[in-house]
């Protein structure tokens, strides 16, 4: 605690330290909770910014910086609009900054505690699924005017499948770990829907969808809800990007609404949720049908299918190439994940003619 008592004493902070404790469950960012007295001084979330991920830590922070600048003007300028939502902010240091570095190299930053405020790993229930559509259309709603390209690209080709399929074809050509024969039944998975998954980045090239400013981890626990369970921010901005809108919506039901785990060893239990889809679809377009175009909600059902695809190509791409990126439980880990993607796409394909349905309903109200 004392090391991170000097940390937290580079930073203007209010009210006395009462305690700092482990905070979270996050995979990527070591966060801390930092309470504070006397009453009602602001609490804080001290990170180590994972600095072998996020390797461009000022251009991390000035992404930040200039994306919450913008959510609380326009969070003040109509606060009838959003009522209880907020954004969180970094603390500037002593020294102006908006992070510090210790010692040992490590790079430390300090967010405002949302008060009250929770979040959960899972969506539980459809309430909190509508929730979550909400939030997350609500960020994106309120960086509308925000000029994407502007933003620095934390990580280039982050949801590129042309640039994902070129490094799984280089691996399984160089079959560095030996399991090209093994994962044959995967690798033609993949092969089969290439021409269909490159359907986003070719609307992207045409210019008929926008880049926008895109979040780029939407899972549920990276959402705050209050007391009543009502969504109150979005957090977790380290991946704010240019990309486009259907990334976003598409790995918030992966993550969000597939009944099996990422990881689930049991392929009958992988399979959309549509009752999760419906109310997540329900609480995004109430949103965001004011700001998308027609040619991105009419692909926002085959964007869960997309980004569910993306991620399963990565898992298997990892495998294949002995396991460098993700960190695996047990041998066999990375494949396993695929397989479980790769049969939610399959759920995803045999109930595409519903999702579609329910994206229409959902845009009529
Ligand atoms: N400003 C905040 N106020 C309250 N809780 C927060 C705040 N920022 C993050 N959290 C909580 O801490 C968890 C981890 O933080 P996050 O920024 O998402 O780190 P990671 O990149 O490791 O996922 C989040 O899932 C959320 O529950
Ligand atoms: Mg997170």
């Amino acid at each position: 605690m004392n090391s991170h008592i000097n940390i937290i004493s580079r930073f203007k902070t209010e009210g006395d330290i009462i305690s700092v404790k482990p905070f979270g469950s996050g995979h990527i960012n070591d966060s801390y909770l930092v309470t504070t007295a006397p009453e009602p001084a602001t609490n804080y979330l001290l990170q180590r910014i994972n600095h072998k991920i996020f390797t461009n830590v000022g251009e991390l922070t000035n992404n930040i910086r200039r994306i919450t600048k913008h959510l609380q003007q326009k969070l003040i300028s109509d606060q009838a609009r959003y009522g209880h939502f907020q954004t969180i902010h970094l603390t500037q240091t002593r020294s102006g900054g908006y992070y510090t570095q210790d010692e040992e190299g490590n790079y430390w930053r300090l967010y405002n505690h949302v008060r009250q405020s929770r979040s959960y790993d899972m969506l539980e229930n459809p309430e909190l699924a509508y929730e979550g559509g909400k939030a997350f259309a609500t960020f994106q709603y309120l960086t509308s005017d925000f000029k994407a390209d502007t933003l620095f690209e934390i990580l280039p080709n982050f949801h590129n499948i042309a640039f994902r399929l070129s490094n799984f074809r280089e691996v399984v050509r160089c079959n560095p770990a030996h399991r090209v024969r093994d994962a044959k039944e995967e690798i033609d998975f993949v092969e089969s829907r290439v021409e269909e998954m490159h359907t986003i980045l070719r609307l992207g090239e045409l210019g008929k969808i926008p880049l926008r400013v895109t979040h780029n981890d939407t899972k549920c626990n990276n959402v705050l809800f209050n007391p009543e369970n009502k969504a109150i921010a979005v957090v977790d901005l380290d991946t704010v990007m240019p990309g486009y809108v259907l990334y976003d919506f598409g790995d918030a039901i992966r993550t969000g609404a597939s009944t099996g785990a990422e990881d689930e060893a049991d392929l009958l239990r992988v399979n959309i949720d549509l009752d999760l889809f419906t109310a997540y679809a329900k609480g995004y377009l109430g949103i965001a049908r004011n700001f998308l175009n027609t040619i991105e909600i009419n692909h926002l059902a085959f964007s869960a299918k997309f980004m569910t695809y993306l991620i399963g190509l990565r898992f298997l791409t990892d495998h294949i190439d002995g396991d460098h990126y993700f960190k695996i439980g047990f041998p066999g880990h990375n494949l396993q994940r695929a397989r479980a993607q790769f049969k939610l796409v399959q759920s995803m394909e045999e109930h595409f003619t519903a999702m579609r349905d329910i994206i229409n309903k959902a845009l009529d109200g």
